[in-house]
């Protein structure tokens, strides 16, 4: 059975807010337009091309998740789009202007916690400011504001080692967005966090992203989180690589984990699956020799 042949509710007739919400996206202005994107490594012999005829437009305010399998390119896209590394062909537009190189319009979150470890949590959230020339006072005031949104200005005069690992990312989010960027990146942001702090840091950015006028780009390799938090989820594939599907979400907002269990999730997630671990034929693991080491007589199944 391909992807395709798994059926998604259709949230036209079923959920009539759906299809509106994704009316009232497509009425918004274009924010990111990726064109005919190709990117490729090593030289002339052996070259490897991860993408090619890559193309794709996010609306803004639009929350994408881009998903597929390990090496299939996420993070090269990523990367590109912030402008930390070159494509091989194609173009990038933000707001309609072609960008090549990073700019203040692009915030990038990754898995790694990046916080400078030797300024308090203020000052990292500051720093971007000061570096696009604001007076230290109005960027103490802004830090301060950021801190409050992602809920922790009780914490701004602690260091990054003082913080768990979900509040280093909560400071890595304000930061990025106190440069009041056009589009916010986040590659795999919740992936070294345990499953319990992860849900509540899913939580945590559908309620910034509501007060804060920002698209986002989120690159997970989580099924359960793209369903959880996006719009539209681009799955993205290997040889060749590049987008196999874009998926329109038919998850009702606003979302809680109570949705987990509905038949929309249930349908695009085993469509996301279908895509990403497709069923294989015959056997299902290679079995292993039977070597005993034990007779302890305690027989286990
Ligand atoms: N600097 C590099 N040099 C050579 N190959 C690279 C480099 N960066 C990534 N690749 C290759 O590009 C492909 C995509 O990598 P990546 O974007 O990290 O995938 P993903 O994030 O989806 O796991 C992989 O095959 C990887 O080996
Ligand atoms: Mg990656």
């Amino acid at each position: 059975m391909s992807p395709s042949e798994i059926k998604l509710p259709d949230y036209r007739s079923l959920a009539p807010a759906v299809a509106a919400r994704f009316e009232r996206i497509r009425e918004r202005p274009v924010i990111l337009s990726v064109r005919d994107l190709k990117k490729s490594f090593g030289a002339n012999g052996s070259t490897h091309v991860v993408f090619d005829h890559l193309s794709l437009e996010i609306h803004r305010r639009e929350f994408i998740c881009a998903v597929g399998p390990s090496g299939c390119g996420k993070s090269t896209l990523a990367r590109i789009v912030a402008g930390l590394d070159e494509a091989s062909g194609g173009e990038i537009l933000l707001n309609g202007e072609s960008v090549a190189g990073p700019g203040p319009d692009r915030g990038m979150v990754f898995q790694g916690y990046t916080l400078f470890p030797w300024l308090t949590v203020k000052r990292n959230v500051m720093f971007g400011l000061q570096m696009s020339g604001k007076a230290p006072s109005t960027a103490d005031t802004e830090a301060r504001q950021w801190l409050d949104m992602v809920g922790l200005s009780k914490f701004e005069e602690s260091y990054p080692h003082e913080l768990s690992g979900g509040m280093k990312q909560r400071v890595a989010i304000a930061r990025a967005l106190a440069n009041n960027p056009r589009i916010l990146i986040m590659d795999e942001p919740f992936g070294a966090l345990d499953a319990q702090t992860r849900a509540q840091m899913q939580n945590y950015l559908l309620q910034i992203w509501k007060k804060v006028d920002v698209t986002i780009l989120f690159i997970t390799h989580d099924l359960d989180e793209a369903a959880f938090l996006s719009d539209r989820i681009i799955v993205m594939g290997v040889n060749p690589g590049g987008i196999r599907e874009v998926i329109e979400n038919p998850v009702p907002r606003p979302r809680s984990p109570a949705q987990f269990i509905s038949p929309e999730f249930l349908a695009l997630k085993k469509r996301l699956e279908h895509h990403i671990h497709p069923p294989v034929e015959g056997e299902p693991a290679e079995k292993l020799p039977m070597i005993k080491l034990t007779d302890a007589g305690d027989e286990v199944e």
